[in-house]
């Protein structure tokens, strides 16, 4: 077991910014990641549809054999983690715990900011977490349902993407807040933009690094860190366009990549649940 690859998935792309940190605090770990690009965005798809298409997700990674789960987007973590940990024999690590406690660190006014999808911040997963540890912590949070497109077509310049980001964060002019969390595991893509927009005085937030610092915990605490020698293995399966994956997750992760095509769906009934949407 200690050999087996670690699970991360995602709705799309934006967990791979997940995985690039977990290569760089892990770099002997193997890992199966699943981006489902074909069925993207989740973040405007109700619960029950989010619970089906996560869950297949995950039942699909665990028949690879893998040793625990990442659940590299925050839409899926708000809503399924705590029934996909009784579900899997595995451990599973969700995404929006170590965002809010790095938030936590980084801010001096306790002032927070969170964007996220609709879905995320309908859950108000974030500012539950954030007051259990800081009642009094000031808190403003905006849906962003654009950005996630923006990240899957790959429309990250000034010209086109800055416009909508500028926008978008409408909500936070005027307020004080020192930290931003970047609520979906896609956002770290439009960093750049999005510190444009809320200037330098305002710090980001990604859960990818403390993410990436909760799994080596689990890892060592469960005695699961992988022994092998030889180098890792990685395979990313995406329910999208193979080539415009391995494209864009090469230009993120800065190395080549083996992308594959997977369609998790099992029957016709299950697709039928989600109707013209999917
Ligand atoms: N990347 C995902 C997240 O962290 C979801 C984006 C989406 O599919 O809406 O929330």
């Amino acid at each position: 077991m200690r050999n087996a690859p670690i699970g991360v998935m995602d709705s799309g792309i934006g967990g791979l910014t997940v995985v690039k940190e977990i290569w760089r605090q892990l770099p002997r770990e193997s890992i199966v990641f699943y981006g489902d690009s074909q069925r993207c965005p989740y973040g405007d798809r109700t619960p029950d549809e989010i619970r089906l298409l996560s869950f297949q997700i995950l039942d699909f990674l665990v028949a690879q054999g893998v040793k625990m789960l990442v659940i590299a987007c925050n839409t899926a973590t708000a809503i399924i983690l705590d029934e996909a940990r009784r579900r899997y024999d595995v451990p599973v690590l969700g995404v929006i715990a170590p965002g809010a406690r790095a938030a936590i660190a980084a801010t001096n006014n306790q002032k927070i900011g969170i964007i996220g999808t609709q879905a995320t911040i309908n859950s108000k997963s974030y500012s539950k977490t954030l007051r259990q540890t800081h009642h009094g912590m000031k808190i403003v949070s905006q849906a962003c349902p654009k950005f996630v497109d923006l990240v899957e077509r790959g429309v990250l310049d000034e010209v086109k993407a800055l416009p909508i980001v500028s926008d978008s964060l409408e909500a936070f002019r005027g307020t004080d807040i020192d930290t931003m969390i970047l609520g979906c595991t896609h956002y770290p893509l439009l960093a750049p933009l999005i510190s444009k927009v809320l200037g330098p005085d305002v710090r980001l937030i990604s859960s990818a690094e403390e993410t990436a610092r909760d799994i080596s915990h689990w890892l060592t605490e469960e005695h699961l860190n992988r022994l092998e020698l030889d180098d890792p293995r990685h395979v990313f399966y995406t329910s999208g366009d193979v080539k415009r994956f391995a494209q864009m997750g090469e230009t993120w992760l800065q190395q080549p990549i083996q992308a594959k095509y997977h369609d998790v769906w099992e029957n016709e009934s299950e697709m039928q649940i989600l109707g013209d949407r999917s």
